[in-house]
């Protein structure tokens, strides 16, 4: 009987000694996942050559994450995140025709129970930061309006922190609405400008950005969820692309197709009509649904 046979390991056929123990009773997939899994692993140490202690680095590196990890901060995402395999399972995930809009990474900021909010709302509820006023349509891939669409959005404050990391100092629900298209498919709200700010990087994930020489600030953007019944469900940013990290996100999110022109308006009388009392920034986006 040969040695692969008799389930003796070797270096040289460490892949196969592994992947031979799967049974044929499992389930396929599990079986599919966990040979290929094997196989890349056993090639990465072949390749890295670790020593032990590099290896027992690896392995407390892990146990760390995973004791950072608990109901609110999740440690792997965030790995996940800046090694860009969030980005990677999310493309896979949401190939869409031409000219639907694009997703990317949801983040651990969004809250499902929000209080719906009326259309045309300041979600500012503080009324701190430099005033924008956003809009667009919710279409579809033909340019038909998508009316009673529901638009989740939530974003971080002129200071780069969410309501949530913020609790007692910002008001709870800030900078957050979740409202329904009108029969035009219009959407429009006002808000404040969102400033740059770092992932969560007191833990294994920022130490280990920072021993790569990696910075961990993400470029100002705001969040949206957009869902209608038959259409694919858009988990998406909008980016300003003259922040200062638009070219380096350290979670990869960024997108061309998600850059939005945020256009100071100084005219009074626009100033006026939005009821802000100075300068305000325009964000006009349109965002395309494709079909399930
Ligand atoms: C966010 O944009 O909220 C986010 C995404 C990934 C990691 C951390 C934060
Ligand atoms: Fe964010």
């Amino acid at each position: 009987m040969s040695e692969e046979k008799l389930g003796y390991f070797t270096e040289e056929k460490s892949i196969e000694a592994v992947i031979e123990r799967i049974s044929s009773d499992c389930d396929p997939r599990l079986k599919e996942v966990m040979s290929v899994i094997v196989k890349k692993l056993h090639e990465a140490v072949k390749e890295i050559e670790p020593t032990q202690d590099e290896w027992m680095k690896a392995i407390m590196f892990l146990t760390e994450t995973g004791h950072k990890t608990d109901d609110w901060r999740q440690e792997y995402i965030l790995l996940s995140d800046i090694l860009g395999v969030s980005m990677l399972v999310d493309a896979i995930n949401s190939r869409r025709p031409n000219g639907a809009s694009e997703n990317t990474v949801l983040g651990p900021f969004h809250i499902e129970v929000v209080p719906e909010t009326k259309m045309g709302t300041n979600i500012s509820l503080d009324g701190k930061g430099e005033p924008m006023y956003v809009h667009g349509y919710i279409l579809d891939i033909d340019g038909n309006p998508i009316s009673g669409a529901q638009i989740d959005i939530w974003q971080a404050n002129e200071d780069g922190f969410y309501d949530v990391q913020q609790k007692g100092i910002q008001p709870d629900f800030n900078l957050r609405g979740k409202f329904f298209t009108e029969a035009n498919g219009k959407y429009f709200f006002k808000s404040a400008k969102p400033r740059y700010y770092p992932i969560p990087d007191d833990g294994p994930v920022g130490k280990l950005l920072a021993a790569m020489g990696r910075h961990p600030f993400r470029p100002a953007h705001f969040h949206y969820i957009v869902q209608k019944k038959g259409y694919q469900t858009l988990t998406t940013h909008l980016f300003d692309p003259n922040d200062q990290y638009i070219n380096s996100d350290a979670v990869f999110g960024v997108k061309e197709s998600l850059m939005a022109n945020f256009k100071l308006i100084k005219e009074i009388e626009k100033i006026n009509e939005h009821g802000f009392d100075k300068p305000y920034y325009d964000v006009e986006y349109d965002f395309i649904l494709a079909k399930l």
